[in-house]
């Protein structure tokens, strides 16, 4: 026997099936008795700027350390200097000095050929063919008079010129068009005459970058924005993960200090850029160019509630552990007060002031706030109690997020601290509480049934981080493969099916580069030109996109035991989802109790072999089909489940 319905009804019973001739299993759902409903956040994104997700990826930015505040600050740029040219270049700082972006870079030459920079991007700069680009820089010129001149190259596809720099700071920008398609280009700078000048934010942006409906968003990668759009995600979980927490409290995320002009956002180093050794990244840095203001703006275009985590006053305890003493905890709460404040005030309010002069008068309307990541121990209870304490005085209708630790079999004394944790949430009735699983298919499979028999009455479920691990977690030979896809999915009919308690969830991590990542497995890939979704991000948009409003109680029933299965209704339609992730097809009796009339309104499935994956050069190898067409005419039919298969069926009923 495989699983048995606890809680929320799927009922699996080991004997043979004698009905139909040709099914081996009947799947039951009753129609007339509806269950909970779903919530719009069932079906989330998990947001956080790992693997070039951020900069260098969505971030359209195309030059990599703008404005020389790496902590090498001539990373990513090299000098282009002929034999008789006494061009120089050197990193000077500011006067007056600037807190947030201290240094710029002086070129200075006074004969023989050009002198220039060249910026090698985020693993080279993708360029297409027919697009326009922006390229902009602050400017100061040095020397005396006459002006000074650039002359800007990028690879052989484009060129422009930027005249008449003179006097202070000021920004310059020039408009390019590509001749030609280039997937690893470099942007060159040279000085167009002699004499000397200060650049700063030296940058190069895609023209056409994504937009909302009545409001740009600041340079976001309009193929990977669709990529979240055509999920219709119910919930954008931002900005992470462990980059809230940051290796040490020093690096923690501040989400003060990502608004506002950009150019004042203090660039400091990504906590990923050294995290595995096998995959070090030394030029991984955070410019915040996405920061709080363009997550919330993502949040909107994409039409998902956005779900800030705030650093909870504990650095990464797979790191440091860094905490704050709970007396000094006062600014790390006032920076949470503030962020509801600055999504939600009005104009006139200080932080919605903020808001408001950045774009955006209208507030945010944000409900949900997670109150640290992956914490555990009690340290993090001790810290919690004083946020929930704040926040519910001010905001007793924000939701609070509150954390287990991170997946119990990955760290320290796990099971015992998750036990712990939940104790003690549940005593103070926290809202929703955050579990993560990184495990192997076979567990997610097995675990169809995992929230059957949880407690109704204590918080919420938010299953903020869940992947199927081919190999062991972060490990570079782990698989985006059809395989791991249908074990979330077999999975993931268990969360619907529990929607009463699990409110909310998300696969993580989102985003990887191709050239630049440090995690694997993850949902959506992508080079410098192109995007795709792996078989793990089918299944999410396909449970994501088919919904539903309200559960349906199913019961399997049948001598096969290689099938899960979860209903719902979404108006006149009942939408079943059934996943097959034996390598046998099953037919199975579909009987809709309580229905009169029923016809086929389509049918998807995602099927294929457990080892078949997406890639850059097939990105279409595995992704959902129509099904083959279908009558039904009778509340009882019998459909054949394909192996390796993933099928949603819509029913249109009366
Ligand atoms: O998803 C990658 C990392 O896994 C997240 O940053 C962290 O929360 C978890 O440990």
């Amino acid at each position: 026997m495989k699983w048995i319905s606890g809680y929320m009804s799927v009922l699996l019973v080991a004997a043979l099936f004698a009905g139909l001739a040709s099914a081996q299993s009947t799947i039951t759902v009753s129609v007339g008795q509806p269950g909970a409903a779903i919530a719009k956040t069932m079906w989330g994104i998990f947001f956080e700027d790992i693997n070039f997700g951020a900069d260098g990826g969505i971030y359209a930015e195309l030059v990599k350390n703008r404005s020389f505040e790496f902590d090498d600050p001539m990373m990513g740029w090299n000098w282009l200097l002929s034999a008789d040219s006494d061009g120089m270049a050197a990193v000077v700082v500011k006067q007056p000095y600037e807190e947030t972006n201290p240094r710029c870079l002086r070129m200075s030459a006074s004969k023989g050929q050009p002198f220039g920079i060249r910026n090698e991007g985020f693993r080279g700069m993708g360029i297409k063919k027919g697009q326009s680009y922006w390229f902009s820089v602050y400017a100061k010129q040095v020397s005396p008079q006459p002006a000074m001149s650039l002359k800007i190259k990028v690879g052989s596809a484009m060129e422009g010129t930027i005249d008449n720099i003179s006097g202070g700071w000021k920004n310059y920008t020039c408009k390019m068009e590509a001749k030609s398609t280039d997937s690893h280009a470099n942007l060159e700078v040279f000085l167009g005459s002699f004499g000397s000048v200060d650049l700063d934010m030296v940058s190069l942006f895609p023209a056409d970058t994504a937009r909302m409906t009545d409001r740009p968003i600041p340079g976001l990668r309009k193929d990977l924005v669709d990529m979240l759009a055509a999920m219709k995600p119910g919930f954008l979980r931002f900005p992470g993960g462990c980059i809230v927490e940051g290796r040490t409290l020093s690096v923690r995320y501040q989400w003060k200090k990502t608004i506002g002009d950009i150019n004042q956002r203090k660039t400091i180093i990504n906590r990923w850029n050294t995290e595995f050794k096998h995959r070090l990244t030394p030029d991984y840095y955070q410019s915040f160019g996405l920061g709080f203001y363009e997550y919330f703006l993502l949040s909107e275009q994409v039409n998902a509630e956005p779900m800030p985590i705030i650093n909870c006053g504990m650095a990464c305890q797979f790191n440091t552990g860094e905490t704050v003493a709970v007396e000094k905890l006062g600014p790390y709460v006032q920076d949470a007060l503030d962020l509801i404040e600055f999504a939600n005030g009005p104009a006139d309010s200080k932080w919605g002031c903020i808001r408001a002069e950045m774009g955006h008068p209208e507030p945010f309307n944000m409900k949900l706030l997670g109150v640290g990541n992956e914490q555990w121990g009690p340290q993090y209870i001790e810290r919690y109690k004083v946020f929930v304490k704040a926040i519910k005085e001010k905001y007793p209708d924000i939701v609070l997020i509150g954390a287990t630790g991170s997946d119990p079999a990955i760290f320290p004394n796990g099971p015992k601290e998750v036990e712990y944790l939940w104790a003690e949430l549940r005593k103070l009735k926290a809202d929703i509480v955050d579990e993560h699983f990184y495990r192997p298919p076979d567990w997610f499979v097995q675990n169809a049934d995992h929230y059957d028999d949880y407690d109704r009455n204590g918080p919420k479920l938010f299953v903020g981080e869940y992947a199927a691990i081919s190999g062991s977690v972060a490990n570079p030979d782990n698989q985006n493969n059809l395989g791991c896809a249908l074990a979330e999915a077999a999975f993931m009919t268990g969360l619907e099916r529990n929607a009463d308690l699990v409110t909310m969830s998300s696969y993580a991590p989102l985003f990887a580069h191709v050239d630049a990542w440090q995690w694997k497995p993850d949902l959506i890939w992508f080079d410098n030109l192109s995007v795709y979704g792996t078989p793990n991000y089918y299944v999410q948009k396909l449970f994501s996109t088919k919904r539903g409003d309200v559960v349906l109680p199913v019961t399997l029933q049948g001598q096969d035991e290689n099938l899960y299965v979860s209903a719902c209704r979404s108006g006149k339609q009942i939408i079943l989802k059934v996943v097959n992730p034996s390598g046998k097809a099953i037919a199975s009796e579909i009987d809709l109790k309580g229905v009169k009339t029923v016809s086929y309104a389509g049918g998807t499935v995602l099927s294929g072999q457990p080892q078949d994956k997406n890639t850059i050069e097939e990105p279409a190898k595995i992704v959902p089909a129509k099904a083959a067409p279908f009558n039904v005419s009778s509340p009882k039919f019998t459909y054949r489940f394909k192996e390796y298969s993933m099928t949603v069926l819509e029913l249109d009923v009366e």
